[in-house]
């Protein structure tokens, strides 16, 4: 019966393709496969369109499910990765459904499958296009090599809030740096070939807004008026389409008081047709029923209504495109072609997935899962992903002068907790943790003690700290490994309250009193506000949860086998009440100027003034604990020699930007150097700094080397007071260095 009905559309589409002979290749496989995707469309039946639309979570082997595909009544299920299982399913769409459409297999896949990586935040801190997509890359291997043909990732939601705990998820506050590796996420899943055997596709999220939750409560409503949105919010979405992501997810949140399932602007006006997107959007989870909780529908009929004319074209789980949409076409209250519209893109992808000609797995899971060049891999970005954020008198890397070592802290020997958030299919037998590597590469050489000190991040118990303080009394050096469990961040855990959880700061500070060196390694899924634990620390090793092989990676860099280079995707704030805070934003009227009055130079019963006020907080000013870009590494770098192609510019001009960085330390190192600008005047006000470039510039000790950025001027335009993409002529800075706050800085004007 397949082989018939395919026979068919074979025929139909060589018949058809006779006539015009004239389009390219390219053109005529997409033609071709608009014509299979109409052909089909012909021979659909109402209730196997809306089955299409229909996307469901797999609760277990049950007759239900295989009635349901057999009918042709649903579409793509998540949440099943038994190989088995997805083959029999499939075979079931394929072989016995009326019209043999393949089944598309949803899960998340967000920091690896098996193998897991660094959260995406840590993957973030790498700025390392090429690692994460090698990331994304393996998880696809090994996510394929199951059965699932389709990520809910990259997130890449614009994220400024820390206490947002999928902030873990995110790749950081900067449009541009998430734009940029969104991109390479995609390419690593999908690569240029979305029907090769290993190739999943990819569904960037949460269109659009999620990350500016209010208060940082996860699904809370945000307030993005339409400039911002487009300035911030977007760009890394449209960066996203440009790389031929297939699939978008709708976000939980409501924007102006319109949920995005129901937000038929940024589905339809934004996404089809400012950006020509031709993929198919799925809602978040049960996302359309909840427009009925959001107060913006009063039923699951109303939302169904809302969410299909909005552009919703895949109702994950609701159900309410099955129970309501029929009777919604009858009342004329949603056109046929509308469903038409949602049933092609859905099809379009399965096609350019391959399902129709592939639908079943083809790979060996036992040959990809846990490879050894995946682990690898998996290192190499947990070592990328680290930031050295104090180094006092280089105490790191640690060297021969050390001969016992006292490791303590819950994160010192957490399997589980070290991979962090979204890790469902990911195994903590196959951790490494890092006192599992201090012991398997350091063991013969070092004597390593090991007591907790307290048992999990959370633990209020401090009868465990004297063992602490009695070993690091015997030792060279403690190494305190701290954080949160992977459960305090991710979806729907955040928090008020970002400093060390538990009594891990007791814990830091009573070893540091012995008075032997305190070298602090955070494993954490968000930014944290450990001023006080860093003052107690003579360094600080920050890792967002470093995934499966933490363990060695951080071995290798407290020793010196591996160099730090990561750099701060998001803001580190002093405190909460900070929050938000972040680099790119704009000058008020009065501007900090440094200097200022803080709130234990203020005199009792001073009068009330407010001239020459500044815009801060008397109780912590307005520097961050550590800024954006910001990391150390065991050598230092100089930049020298800033210079630019030329300074009066027109907005169709490349600049061209060099300057000279000298590696004047010991050790060989890779710095990530940065560029930003500064629209200095605008017809809205603009960003006091924008990441515009970066880039990784390898360094042997002593060496120096001219690094050149090349930068369109018509990548400086923006949403101006007309909502018009454009460049405005005027004055612009311009700095590269080595974080959001240092660096040369030189001016241009644009004409
Ligand atoms: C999350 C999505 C996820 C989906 C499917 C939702 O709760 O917000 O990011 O992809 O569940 O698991």
């Amino acid at each position: 019966m397949k082989d018939k009905i395919f026979a068919g559309l074979l025929l139909l589409s060589i018949l058809l393709q006779g006539c015009d002979n004239q389009t390219t290749q390219a053109s005529t496989a997409g033609n071709d496969t608009e014509r299979k995707i109409d052909a089909l469309l012909k021979q659909m039946t109402l209730e196997e369109k809306v089955g299409q639309m229909n996307q469901i979570s797999f609760s277990g082997e049950n007759g239900k499910v295989r009635e349901l595909v057999c009918k042709g009544e649903v579409g793509s299920i998540l949440n099943i990765t038994d190989p088995d299982m997805i083959n029999s399913l499939q075979q079931v769409a394929m072989e016995e459904s009326r019209l043999k459409i393949p089944l598309i297999i949803g899960r998340d896949v967000i920091h690896g499958f098996k193998t897991i990586f660094p959260i995406p935040l840590g993957q973030a801190a790498s700025f390392d296009p090429q690692l994460i997509e090698d990331g994304a890359r393996i998880a696809a291997i090994e996510a394929a090599s199951t059965g699932i043909n389709w990520t809910f990732a990259p997130m890449i939601d614009i994220a400024r809030d820390p206490r947002w705990g999928r902030i873990a998820e995110s790749l950081g506050e900067d449009p541009y740096l998430t734009s940029v590796l969104g991109a390479a996420m995609i390419k690593g899943f999908q690569t240029d070939e979305l029907d090769g055997p290993t190739a999943i596709a990819a569904c960037p999220k949460h269109f659009v807004g999620y990350g500016a939750a209010e208060a940082g409560k996860d699904y809370n409503s945000t307030f993005i008026p339409e400039r911002l949105l487009r300035n911030v919010y977007l760009p890394s979405f449209e960066a996203a389409v440009k790389a031929g992501a297939a699939t978008f997810m709708t976000s939980f949140n409501d924007n102006n008081g319109v949920p995005s399932s129901g937000n038929k602007f940024i589905l339809d006006q934004v996404l089809r047709k400012e950006w020509a997107f031709d993929g198919f959007v799925v809602s978040d989870w049960t996302s359309i029923a909840e427009m009925i909780s959001h107060g913006f529908c009063k039923d699951g009929k109303e939302a169904a209504e809302k969410a299909v004319n909005a552009g919703v074209d895949m109702d994950m789980v609701s159900e309410l495109y099955v129970k309501h949409l029929k009777e919604l076409l009858q009342e004329g209250k949603v056109k046929q072609s509308t469903i038409d519209d949602a049933v092609r893109s859905i099809l379009r992808i399965k096609f350019r997935l391959g399902l129709f000609d592939n639908p079943y797995i083809s790979t060996d899971a036992k040959e990809v899962i846990y490879a050894e060049e995946h682990l690898q891999k998996a290192k190499e970005a947990a070592i990328e992903s680290a930031i050295l954020l104090k180094n006092e008198a280089n105490i790191l890397p640690l060297g021969d002068h050390i001969k016992t070592i006292a490791v303590i802290g819950p994160m010192a020997d957490a399997p589980h907790d070290q991979l962090g958030t979204w890790i469902f299919d990911g195994d903590k037998n196959h951790t490494v943790t890092p006192l599992k590597a201090l012991q398997q590469q350091y063991g013969d050489k070092i004597r390593i003690l090991y007591t907790q000190g307290t048992a999990y991040s959370r633990d209020m118990e401090t009868n465990g700290i004297p063992a602490a303080v009695s070993i690091a009394r015997s030792a060279d050096i403690v190494l305190a490994f701290v954080g949160e469990e992977s459960i305090l961040s991710g979806e729907a855990h955040s928090l008020s309250n970002l400093n060390l959880q538990g009594v891990q700061s007791e814990l830091i500070e009573a070893v540091a009193k012995t008075g032997t060196p305190v070298v602090t390694i955070v494993m954490a899924g968000r930014p944290l506000t450990i001023g006080r634990d860093a003052e107690h620390s003579k360094a600080v090793l920050f890792n967002f949860h470093p995934g499966t092989m933490g363990g060695p990676a951080i071995a290798d860099l407290l020793f010196g086998k591996a160099v730090p280079g990561g750099k701060l995707p998001v803001t580190f704030p002093k405190t909460v009440g900070q929050i938000p805070l972040y680099y790119a934003h704009n000058n008020t009227g009065r501007p900090y100027q440094g200097g200022e009055t803080l709130l234990n130079d203020i005199p009792s019963e001073a009068g009330q003034t407010s001239l020459g006020n500044t815009s801060f907080h008397l109780d912590a000013g307005v520097e961050p604990l550590y800024p954006f870009g910001y990391g150390l590494s065991y050598t230092t770098f100089e930049y020298s020699n800033l210079r630019l192609s030329n300074t009066q510019m027109t907005a169709s001009d490349v600049l061209n930007v060099s300057v000279d960085i000298t590696n004047t330390g010991n050790y060989d190192a890779t710095e990530i150097a940065q560029l930003y600008v500064q629209d200095c005047f605008a017809s809205v006000t603009r960003p006091v700094k924008e990441l515009k470039r970066f880039d990784h510039i390898p360094l042997k000790a002593g060496e120096k080397k001219t690094t050149t950025f090349t930068l369109p001027i018509a990548e400086l335009a923006f949403y101006n007071i007309d909502m018009k993409k454009i460049v405005e002529p005027g004055d612009f800075n311009l700095w590269v260095g080595p974080n959001s706050q240092e660096g040369l800085k030189a001016s241009f004007v644009v004409n």
